[in-house]
């Protein structure tokens, strides 16, 4: 089981439209999806409509991962569940603050999740916190998205510095450019400027598009109501770049 990130400390910046749609690529590619949200605003689980699970092995160990367990909701998708955000998430932050190693409890509670799913995909709030740190430690790989421009550009700096900074491997950092706007000179120096200096930089980029703040409207990934459109191959390319890049990040992990 991989488990990915979709992180920034900056708010607004497209970690929501990543989670969701690239958590419905990977389930449409076959692999076993759980995305949880965990931004106590719960905008990823809004995309989805979620049921009722029918999975059946809940209530094992710790109290925070039956937590987690008896909130899964199956969506429309085949391979694809969603843990909303509860209000209970509200404390998880506390909650892992309260714990002596607490910056391993996630990765321990999401190990509870292997035998069932191929892939968990993190929704993180904006913010650097006990639970961003958590985040860091449980996931293989942290994707960050950046919007071109001057102030990304020192957002993603401190992340890198935060990252060496606490021994955190540098590694499963994986950014890639949100909202592009090619007709933007600073965007496209500020992008010129950043894949120079940080050559993690994924190829994909997604662009600015009506087509992606639609899917407040249409309550569904992209590829539900616009199949055909530039953000939608966009989401989708970003999935194969990203299940490629991941399993590189893994074998350098355990090497
Ligand atoms: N590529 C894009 N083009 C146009 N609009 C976008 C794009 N990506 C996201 N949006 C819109 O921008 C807003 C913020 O996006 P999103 O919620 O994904 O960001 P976020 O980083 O998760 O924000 P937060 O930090 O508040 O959780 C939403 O209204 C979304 O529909
Ligand atoms: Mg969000």
């Amino acid at each position: 089981m991989r488990v990915i990130a979709s992180y920034s400390m900056k708010g607004g910046v497209g970690k929501t439209a990543t989670s969701v749609n690239l958590a419905y690529w990977a389930a449409k590619s076959g692999s076993k999806t759980l995305l949880i949200d965990l931004d106590s605003q719960g905008a990823s689980s809004y995309y989805f409509r979620v049921r009722p699970s029918t999975k059946k092995w809940a209530k094992r160990f710790f109290k925070a991962y039956e937590n987690l367990v008896t909130h899964i909701k199956a969506s429309d998708f085949e391979n694809l569940d969603v843990i909303p955000a509860h209000l209970s998430f509200r404390n998880f932050d506390s909650l892992l603050a309260g714990f002596k190693k607490r910056k391993n409890r996630l990765r321990r509670v999401l190990k509870g999740f292997d035998k069932e799913y191929d892939l968990v995909v993190l929704d993180c709030p904006p913010s650097i916190s006990h639970l961003s740190e958590s985040i860091f430690i449980a996931s293989d790989v942290v994707l960050v998205p950046v919007i071109p421009t001057t102030l990304s550009e020192r957002t993603f700096e401190q992340l890198m510095i935060f990252f060496k900074e606490n021994d955190y491997p540098q590694n499963k950092i994986v950014p890639f450019f949100s909202m592009v706007q090619n007709q933007k000179s600073l965007h496209k120096e500020t992008m010129r400027a950043m894949s120079a200096r940080y050559k993690i930089f994924l190829k994909t980029a997604i662009p600015y598009s009506s087509d992606i703040e639609k899917m407040g409207i249409h309550k569904a990934p992209v590829d539900v109501f616009a199949k055909s459109k530039q953000a939608n191959h966009a989401y989708r390319q970003l999935w194969e770049e990203v299940s490629k890049i991941e399993c590189m990040a893994i074998r350098n992990l355990n090497s």
